[in-house]
């Protein structure tokens, strides 16, 4: 019986076996040869001194922080979720390197997009600090005692901030799908180091667009003269893409307001798209005059469409005519904001966002807690839901997973269930949120939250209920279960244990004490890699539970005494098309005969993949 241990997915051993799957000779007993890779590689390997690279104090720290596995685990937290038996959603409470590294296995290679909101690095924001030795124990010290933020007392500290960002970022990229995308929110003080580290960790290949955000009207007064008006958000992608298309309305807002008229009120407003080129290429069907009010029209050079095409838009009224000062016209085509099905219309997005303002995410927050200073700039959720809508390479989807792992006062989840309630999507969120502890002179302490996470769980809760009132579909997704960030529930990961011969003997039942099986089953479902939210069946038999997740994927037994009555219950389960794993508490069998008799029994049965904890 194989035996699991306390960490997460070893990313060092994955990175080894892909490299070892691309040139076995390279990897021989577990090991790197470099020697050997340099010469698989010919003449591309760069062994000059000084070569272009992007570097700072603690770079190779922060790598190798994010190869480190975690130690920790999340706990199931039922009693501060909502809809724990029904919801896909979830909520995790930690710090997010952690939790990123826990969510390795589960969620590796299934997340459709990333939105982040990280600290800008101001000087006013706070900016986590890791501990190589043990973070678990330094996140627990942080959250209980600080809300300190990085002092500007010597400027800007580019590098503690690139230290936290890097390897965050770096494992981040792991849960991606291939059709992923990672956008990131980010201001001036930091954009130049966040472009340089992302074409690093996504390949510049892979860098989408670097939007401008113009997020306030005007107020944003500077130092040097300047009035900031606007923000970035910066896009990369998992794999490269050919194609990206967004939602019109996210963008253009002036020209769609001007544009709103009576008549199309169903169809939203329009902005126009020229229909006369200025390229010719020689293609003769494009080549051709109209009549308009009397006047012959043709284009300088040729059209866009063919003139059926054209003359049935005209009927339609799609097209704009416009006489310009010299006589000449613009010919135009209207492009409505809501298609004739009454679904969003879609074209290539402005690398220049304009609107919505950060104003507008403040309002937000002030509707649902009555007051505007519980938490500082929110992003609006009508910019989350903008960047949530993108599609890539024409593939429609209003599915997936979409994780935020600096969620605040979880705007994203905000958006994420305001857009499936507009269009019948099915999407998920996973927030992750550090339980930072909240001034005691703000008006959030005032009002009772004690940490951010408070202000975030109660937002998707106020925010669910509004939005299912207001709609009136009850079927929405607008529960959340809560995890958070801990120790293992396993006393072999436990680094405070000091009496050597105390800790043997404990190991004997490899669990904590104060633990419950919840906490154990959630810690296993990690280890092997099924999501949080699968379902769970709970079979009862005398007086002990089986779990059986994933409609028999993984049955599981967590009980101190364990009989072959158990196991014949466990052998029902099994599903007829796909293999289970089993799962036991390596002290809880009745005797050591019971055990080995109960291998036996399930091998008999069909069933070899046999663990203990
Ligand atoms: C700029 S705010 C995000 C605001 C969010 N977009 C919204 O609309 O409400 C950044 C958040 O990241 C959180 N944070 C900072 N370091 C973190 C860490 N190591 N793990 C998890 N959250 C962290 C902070 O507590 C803060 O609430």
């Amino acid at each position: 019986m194989e035996k699991l241990d306390g960490k997460t997915l070893d990313l060092t051993k994955e990175n080894i076996n892909t490299l070892k799957r691309l040139f076995p000779e390279v990897v021989i007993e577990g090991k790197v040869d470099f020697e050997k890779l340099k010469s698989v590689l010919g003449e591309e390997v760069d062994d000059r001194k000084e070569k272009y690279e992007f570097t700072w104090h603690g770079k190779a720290q922060s790598l190798k922080l994010a190869q480190t596995p975690s130690t920790g685990t999340l706990r199931p937290d039922i009693e501060s979720s909502k809809n724990w038996d029904s919801t896909e959603n979830l909520y995790i409470e930690g710090d997010n390197l952690e939790v990123l590294k826990l969510l390795q296995k589960s969620y590796f290679g299934k997340v459709k997009m990333i939105y982040i909101d990280p600290p800008y690095n101001t000087g006013h924001d706070f900016v986590y600090e890791d501990d190589f030795r043990d973070n678990i124990k330094n996140y627990k010290e942080i959250t209980e005692q600080t809300n300190k933020s990085n002092a500007e007392t010597s400027g800007r500290y580019h590098t503690d901030w690139l230290n936290m960002m890097y390897p965050r970022l770096k494992i981040a990229r792991n849960l991606l799908r291939k059709d992923g995308l990672i956008f990131i929110s980010i201001d001036e003080n930091e954009i130049q180091n966040l472009r340089k580290v992302c074409d690093e960790l996504f390949g510049e290949e892979n860098y989408v667009q670097e939007i401008s955000w113009k997020n306030k009207y005007g107020a944003g007064a500077k130092t040097k003269g300047f009035i900031g008006v606007h923000e970035y958000i910066l896009c990369y992608s998992k794999e490269p893409i050919t194609n990206i298309e967004a939602p019109l309305n996210g963008e253009q807002t002036a020209e769609y307001e001007k544009n709103k008229d009576e008549k199309y009120s169903t169809r939203g407003g329009y902005v126009t798209q020229p229909l006369m080129t200025n390229s010719l290429d020689d293609r003769e069907n494009l080549q051709y005059s109209i009549e308009y009010n009397g006047e012959t029209i043709i284009p300088r050079k040729q059209w866009v469409w063919e003139k059926s095409r054209l003359l049935e838009a005209i009927s339609n009224d799609e097209v704009v005519f416009n006489k310009k000062k010299d006589g000449k016209y613009s010919v135009r085509a209207k492009k409505y904001l809501i298609n004739e099905d009454g679904s969003i219309r879609k074209g290539k997005p402005l690398s220049l966002l304009n609107g919505p303002f950060t104003q507008a995410g403040t309002k937000e927050v002030e509707e649902i807690f009555g007051d505007s200073n519980i938490f500082s700039f929110p992003k609006p959720t009508e910019l989350i839901k903008y960047l949530l809508s993108f599609t890539v390479n024409e593939f429609e989807d209003k599915d997936g997973i979409y994780l935020d792992f600096f969620s605040g006062s979880a705007t994203t989840a905000h958006a994420v269930m305001r857009l499936n309630s507009e269009d019948g999507g099915n999407r998920k969120f996973i927030m992750v949120q550090l339980p930072e502890m909240i001034d005691e002179t703000s008006s959030a302490f005032k009002a009772s939250y004690k940490n951010i996470c408070e202000i975030g769980t109660e937002r998707i809760r106020r925010a669910g209920d509004k939005i299912v009132e207001e709609s009136g579909k009850t079927n929405l997704d607008i529960g959340f279960k809560v995890f958070k960030l801990d120790s293992s529930n396993l006393k072999t990961w436990d680094p405070d244990t000091e009496n050597l011969e105390q800790n043997l003997f404990n190991l004997q039942d490899n669990i904590k004490d104060e633990r419950s099986k919840e906490d154990l089953l959630y810690e296993i479902l990690l280890k092997v890699g099924i999501p949080l939210t699968a379902p769970i069946e709970e079979v009862k038999l005398n007086d002990q539970v089986i779990y059986n997740v994933g409609f028999g994927g993984v049955l599981l037994c967590l009980e101190n005494e364990i009989d072959l009555d158990t196991v014949q219950a466990m052998i029902k389960l099994k599903p007829e098309d796909f293999e289970t794993k089993v799962i036991f508490k390596e002290t809880g069998f009745l005797n050591d005969s019971v055990k080995t008799n109960a291998i036996q029994t399930l091998k008999k049965n069909g069933i070899t993949d046999v663990r203990s904890v």
